[in-house]
């Protein structure tokens, strides 16, 4: 069954404790917490303080998603703060290898991040070494866009590498996630959905994961 990854990005930040009740409450598997520093994405999120703060009141795995330059500055930092799982940009990283060593070494999942006109077949070298592969189906900075197609084929041709070689590497799907989307996104070969608008913009946000983990 399908993993969700509720993206707090989307969440009224004036009652994050509430909202982190309720992401407890459902049936999320991952809290998604994307963290953006004005200069790999044109917008600024949240940082440290915020997610050590969001892990006292969460009981899900803390999904972080840095969009930022030079994340292994600061892989040390969000692993104090709690994150569970780091995923880290193939196009802010210069020695991706090293990178993805040192959030292991660290005790986290380690995951690399693509965006849109990035070719999944770049992970050639290093798929093995991945616990997550995120598909940016919308360009990164900004909740709320539309699902870009050709990410389909995206996930069709990375399943099929990690496939082949018999990986358990699990591809996360990240942006433009909705409840009519899901299902053929499962079917191209995801396992995990992020989803920031579609659950914390609906009227029962709780319904929606329910909706999305059960799409099939
Ligand atoms: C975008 C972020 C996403 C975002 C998804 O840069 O990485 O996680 O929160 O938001 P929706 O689901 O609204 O597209
Ligand atoms: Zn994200």
């Amino acid at each position: 069954m399908v993993l969700v990854a509720p993206s707090l990005l989307a969440s009224n930040f004036l009652r994050l404790e509430e909202e982190c009740k309720m992401i407890n409450d459902s049936q999320a598997d991952w809290l998604h917490l994307d963290v953006m520093d004005g200069r790999f994405v044109p917008n600024i999120s949240f940082g440290l303080p915020v997610i050590a703060q969001v892990r006292t009141a969460t009981t899900k795995i803390c999904d972080v998603h840095l969009m930022i330059e030079e994340p292994e500055r600061y892989a040390s930092d969000f692993k104090k703060a709690g994150a569970d799982r780091l995923i880290i940009h193939l196009e802010a990283c210069r020695h991706l290898h090293s990178n993805i060593q040192q959030i292991k070494s660290l005790g986290m999942a380690a995951g690399v991040a693509l965006n849109p006109a990035t070719p999944v077949e770049l992970l050639s070298d290093i798929l093995q070494d991945l616990d997550t592969v995120l598909i940016m189906s919308v360009n990164p900075g900004f909740g709320g866009q539309e699902f870009i197609p050709h990410t389909f084929q995206k996930i069709r041709t990375l399943r099929r590498m990690i496939h082949d070689r018999g990986l358990k590497t699990l591809i996360e799907i990240d942006g433009g996630v909705t409840t009519e989307n899901a299902t053929p996104i499962i079917h191209a070969g995801a396992d995990v959905l992020v989803a920031g608008s579609t659950v914390f913009h609906s009227k029962d946000p709780k319904a929606t994961i329910h909706t999305l983990k059960y799409s099939d």
